[in-house]
């Protein structure tokens, strides 16, 4: 079954052929951080004007790229939610037209449960050869979510942020230590040059909990930089290398050592086989190294480009819908506040 995904939920317009969940024909990932970047963030109408330019090339690349033509296609699936209202609805409505004008079955995938079967495209056998349950830490710039996995398609919400996104507190650091947008991919890179953690910053933990909380550590990383006297910066005069590297590397180990001990309660109280990470703080390197020192199941990370937003991960997803015989829909809205599983009683 070839399914062709659609991501428009932030600021990436993406598509993908996937073969029966698992193989990748084809991901064609259009990035705007380019023209968000000048903003230190994303503009959400810049985001959907991009997106209704940009979405039919880039399902003509992916068709492409798989020396395919829509016939060759079975099903369309697209993002219906969470994520940037205008931007969802440029993914659906052009399903829809899409879905109309070939003649295919259309289904609306939870973006969530796209970076969790991002893993299936990634050696995850397709029952699981590692088998149930799997906690799934899911951490970027709009969700900090530990998701339990109980089976195929079943989901119970354990942990999620009470206020900023991990990938948001690393975008808010690196505007704080002068650096440029998307800040997790600065940060890492600044903190490869730290000698060591000379400065440690809080690590802040919600008692009795699996939830998240990091705008404490973003202010915490605030009230030292104006300390030390480099922000906000004064006459464009800002931190020194040696600050910006040492206070990267402390905010980097501050959130990764967060998101690890909670997935590794999680395991704990859980009893799970395995951990599957997703999103695009997932690709921070030293998260991934030290989540496989730490936790002693297998863990599953898929690549950066697909632990990023992309369009292979939502038809990866839709193909494990469409065997379980989910109802397609026509009818289908965008999402913007759509939520993964129920939280436990
Ligand atoms: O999943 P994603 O591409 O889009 C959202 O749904 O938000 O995640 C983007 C977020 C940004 O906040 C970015 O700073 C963060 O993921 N990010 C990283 C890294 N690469 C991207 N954070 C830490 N380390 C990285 N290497
Ligand atoms: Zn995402």
């Amino acid at each position: 079954m070839n399914v062709l995904g659609i991501e428009t939920s932030c600021d990436d317009t993406a598509a993908a052929i996937i073969t029966d969940g698992t193989s990748i024909r084809s991901n064609i990932v259009a990035s705007q951080s380019d023209m968000h970047k000048k903003y230190g963030g994303i503009i959400p109408e810049i985001a959907s004007r991009e997106h209704l330019t940009s979405l039919i090339p880039v399902v003509n690349e992916a068709l492409n790229k798989a020396e395919m033509t829509h016939r060759d296609i079975d099903a369309i699936a697209v993002t219906y939610g969470p994520g940037l209202a205008g931007s969802l609805l440029i993914g659906v409505n052009s399903a829809k037209g899409l879905s109309m004008a070939w003649d295919k079955p259309l289904i609306g995938i939870n973006h969530l449960e796209g970076h969790i079967y991002s893993a299936w495209l990634e050696g995850l056998e397709p029952d699981s050869n590692a088998g149930f349950p799997i906690v799934c830490l899911i951490a970027s710039g709009g969700h900090t979510d530990l998701i339990l996995m109980k089976d195929h398609l079943e989901y119970e919400l354990l942990g999620k942020t009470r206020d900023d996104a991990a990938g948001e507190a690393f975008d808010k650091a690196a505007r704080v230590l002068g650096l440029g947008f998307p800040g997790g991919p600065e940060i890492q890179k600044m903190s490869e040059k730290a000698q060591d953690e000379i400065n440690p910053l809080p690590r802040p933990q919600i008692k009795n909990s699996l939830d998240f909380s990091f705008s404490g550590l973003k202010t915490a990383l605030v009230r030292r930089a104006e300390s030390d006297g480099f922000y906000p910066a004064v006459d464009d005069k800002g931190p020194s290398v040696y600050q910006t590297t040492e206070y990267s590397f402390a905010f980097q180990e501050a959130i990764v050592d967060c998101l690890i001990r909670n997935t590794k309660q999680a395991v704990l109280e859980t009893n799970s086989k395995a951990v599957i990470l997703g999103g695009g703080v997932a690709a921070n390197s030293r998260l991934r190294k030290r989540m496989n020192e730490v936790i002693d199941i297998p863990v599953f990370v898929p690549r950066a480009p697909l632990c990023t937003d992309n369009g292979a991960m939502i038809g990866a997803a839709a193909f494990f819908n469409l065997k379980n015989g989910f109802p397609l829909q026509l009818d289908m809205d965008a999402v913007p506040n759509l939520r993964i599983g129920l939280t436990a009683e």
